[in-house]
Parts: C-alpha cells; structure tokens; sequence
C-alpha cells in the first residue's frame, strides 16, 4: 500500500517536517524558502495556482520542432518529479481525492555496474505534490506489488529475458472510470508479455466507490499474429460506447483488437483501414534510413474533444471526439538513444481509423542541444489529464501532463493545455500542398 491514511501521516509527519523546514531555513537562510514549503504543505502551492502569461508553442530555430511550455511552471519549462531514488519512465494520475497531488509511479533504476544480489527492476510509487516546482513524494516511495512471472518461452537471444524478474516500463492511467497499470513481465504466451491490472488494486484507492473491477489480478495480455518474443508498449483505448481495446503497434503497421475482460483479445482490426492509415503515416512521420532508427507507441490513450470545456455550445459527438495517443521517432547514433514525440489521434468508432498525426514533433521546452548532434534524451513515457475527475475524456482547454525519462535515470514532466499539444495538426484527409 502506498499510504495507509494520507490524514493520518499529515499529522504524525506534518509537524517533523516543518521542522525540518525551519531548520533547512537556516541554511537555506531565505524566507521565501520556507514560505513555500509550507505553503505547499499546506495545499497552496499547487502548480496552477501561479499566474504566468499563456506561451503558445513556437517553431524552433532549425525548424524542426514546436516547442511547447508547461501551463504552470514561470518559465514554461519542464519540472523534475522526484522519487528520492534514481526512478524513471515516470507516470502520474490525479490522486482521487485530494486537489493538487497525483500517484507517481515509475521505475527503479539499477546500476549496472553494482552487482546487487537480487537486484532486479521494480516498479515504485508514492503520493506526491508540488514543492518548489518540483513534483516530489510527500510520502514514502514503495515497490507496487506485482507478483514477478515466470516463462519458458524466450529462445535464442532472448533466452536471457527469462532471468527478468518483476515488471517494467509500467504505464499507469485512467480509463472512463478507474484506473490501471500495464506492464512488461515474462509471459506465458511469449516470452516478454504485456500485463494489466486495476490499479486500484495496488495502492490505497480508499476514496472513492469501487466500480465493477476489470483485471483484480495481473492479467497478461495475448495478441493476434504476428507477435514478437518481446512485446513493449500496449496501449488501451475505449471506444465512443466505453468498450475496451488494446493497441499493439502504430509502425509500420498498426494491429489493435477489443480486449474482453478476462484479457482475452479479438481478431486484429487493423487490416480494415491499413490502407488509409500508411497513407498517413507516410504522409507525417519522417522516412527511416535503416536499423538505427524507429517508430513506436510512447504512451497510453486520451479521449479528446476538440472544443472547449468552456464553451457554452461545446459538446461532445461523433465529429469532434478523438483518441490520443503520443508516439515516438527514435534515433540511436554513437551509442546515444534520441526520441521525437509526435501526438496522434484516431477515431473513437470502428473502423478507429486515423485522423491526424503531428506535422512536427514536440520540443519539451527545457530540454537542451550539446555539442555536435546530440541533444537530451527525453522519453515520453505516460499522457494523462493533469486534473481530478477528468479521468479520461478531456477537452482543449484541460490540461495533459506527460511524463518522460530523462537520459533513462531521471524523471520529469510536463503539463501542456491540450490546445497546444494539437498545435498543427496534419489531418489525413488534408488535400496535399502542390
Ligand atoms: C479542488 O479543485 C476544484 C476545481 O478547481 C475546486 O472547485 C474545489 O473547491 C477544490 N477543492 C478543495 C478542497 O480545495
């Protein structure tokens, strides 16, 4: 469980870690120091309650990117999310009760070159808030318990997966009324599975009533062939009647199926608009010159629509509701991996087939050029709505905060109005430019 009793904690912790505030004041020796800390103890530091004009995505210099800015942070750039500990490929959902704190979850990172007896990959959470513009654990992190797996289906060069034990590169979201976590373990189907499971199951989720529960127990999930021994980044996605689907891949091809709820899966629905979808895809995704560079899923699904929540005459139909997904172009040259996030969205009813994929990719506005070709590697890893009650279905004028992996050690977000997220979308239907 990650917390007990979120109150119960407030009051036996609150009154230590003032002190400990006073006393870093004094290192620290600034008011201001200690006003926010407490201020954010106290709730009042949450990230939108900063005024700061509205920064609209800019092309870059090298006219490659948009660079897009955090609604929240005074200099629109990305925050830090802290664990305590060296976690990445981060994830947060609004906490369910309480404004201004989230569930953070992401990955332990191991030194490879500390040999650690049962050193294997976990997946850790904790509740956190805003400090400082840092988004940190306000208690302690702890590994969610998953049951490790165990396979005997890796063969060949993968025969060493079978040694992994636990889950990884967990994604953690909400669908329309609960969240979930979906995560890679060792397989019974193939050797490197992706599992789901409600992830209300894993932490202390105490605060609402529980709805009907898809997938109380890990759940791996099979897929429709062709599949690979190593099976990465499936995303789910519910359609404009809330039935469950699960996206296996966007590139080349894409291959996604209805997901029953006892995990089993549908014939893969793809087929039926391939023709249309690699139209676009090849229309808005750079070419690939070979093996060192790729196309994948980056995170989990958003519904979306393209109206605003404010607007009296806003509604949502079968016309303006999408689904959102992030994907990523990634480069690995010199030993150094660099992933460009492109949004994408389809549509919410059969044949779910494409509808608009960015025209340039995101620039997260922080992230720095070196020397040469490089620049940091930031991998997008989770999209959700940055607000309580959102849940899944969102409008422009919310708010989405993703969070990345920062050259695979580190965690960081970004929370980005959705309007801008969408900034210059190509449409697949769009007449091509003469
Ligand atoms: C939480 O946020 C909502 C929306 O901004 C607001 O209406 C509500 O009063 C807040 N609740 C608390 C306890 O601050």
């Amino acid at each position: 469980m990650i917390v007990r009793d979120l109150k119960r904690l407030t009051l036996l912790v609150g009154p230590l870690v003032i002190l400990l505030l006073l006393s870093a004041s004094l290192w620290h020796s600034h008011n201001d120091y200690l006003r926010s800390h407490v201020s954010s103890l106290l709730g009042y530091n949450g990230p939108s309650s900063v005024a700061r004009v509205h920064r609209k995505p800019v092309l870059t210099a090298d006219k490659k990117h948009y660079e897009m800015f955090s609604a929240s942070t005074p200099d629109g750039k990305f925050f830090d999310i802290r664990f305590g500990k060296d976690v990445f490929n981060p994830n947060m959902i609004p906490h369910p009760k309480f404004n201004d704190t989230w569930f953070i979850v992401g990955q332990l990172w191991n030194d490879p070159n500390v040999e650690i007896p049962d050193s294997h990959a976990h997946e850790v959470g904790c509740i956190a808030q805003f400090m400082n513009g840092v988004l940190m654990c306000i208690d302690y992190i702890q590994a969610l318990p998953i049951e490790a797996t165990s396979t005997d289906k890796c063969e060949g060069d993968m025969a060493y997966i079978s040694f992994n034990v636990g889950p990884h590169d967990a994604r953690v979201f909400m669908g329309p009324l609960s969240p979930f976590i979906i995560y890679g373990s060792n397989g019974g189907f193939t050797c490197f599975s992706q599992w789901v499971q409600d992830f209300r199951k894993l932490v202390d989720w105490e605060y609402e009533l529980w709805t009907p529960t898809e997938f109380a127990v890990g759940t791996e999930l099979a897929r429709p062939p062709p599949f690979f021994q190593l099976e990465k980044n499936y995303f789910m996605f519910w359609d404009k009647d809330d039935e469950m689907h699960i996206h296996y891949d966007v590139y080349p091809k894409r291959g996604f199926s209805k997901l029953e709820r006892d995990g089993k899966v549908g014939p893969n629905l793809a087929p039926k608009t391939t023709e249309h979808d690699e139209k676009c895809l090849k229309r808005y995704m750079p070419e690939l010159p070979g093996s060192l560079e790729s196309i994948h899923q980056a995170t989990n699904s958003l519904k979306i629509t393209l109206c605003k929540r404010a607007d009296k005459d806003c509604e949502a139909h079968a016309g303006n509701t999408y689904i959102m997904t992030v994907i990523q172009h990634k480069s690995y040259y010199n030993y150094h991996s660099e992933y460009e996030p492109y949004v994408v969205l389809f549509q919410q009813r059969a044949p779910f087939e494409l509808y608009a994929i960015s025209k340039k990719p995101i620039w997260i506005s922080g992230r720095k050029r070196h020397e040469g070709r490089k620049t940091d590697m930031m991998y997008v890893t989770s999209a959700n709505w940055m607000d309580r009650g959102v849940n899944y279905h969102g409008y422009l004028d919310d708010v989405v905060v993703l969070g990345f992996g920062y050259e695979d050690r580190h965690s960081a977000g970004i929370d980005i109005l959705a309007g801008d997220l969408l900034h210059d979308m190509g449409l697949c239907e769009e007449p091509e430019e003469s």
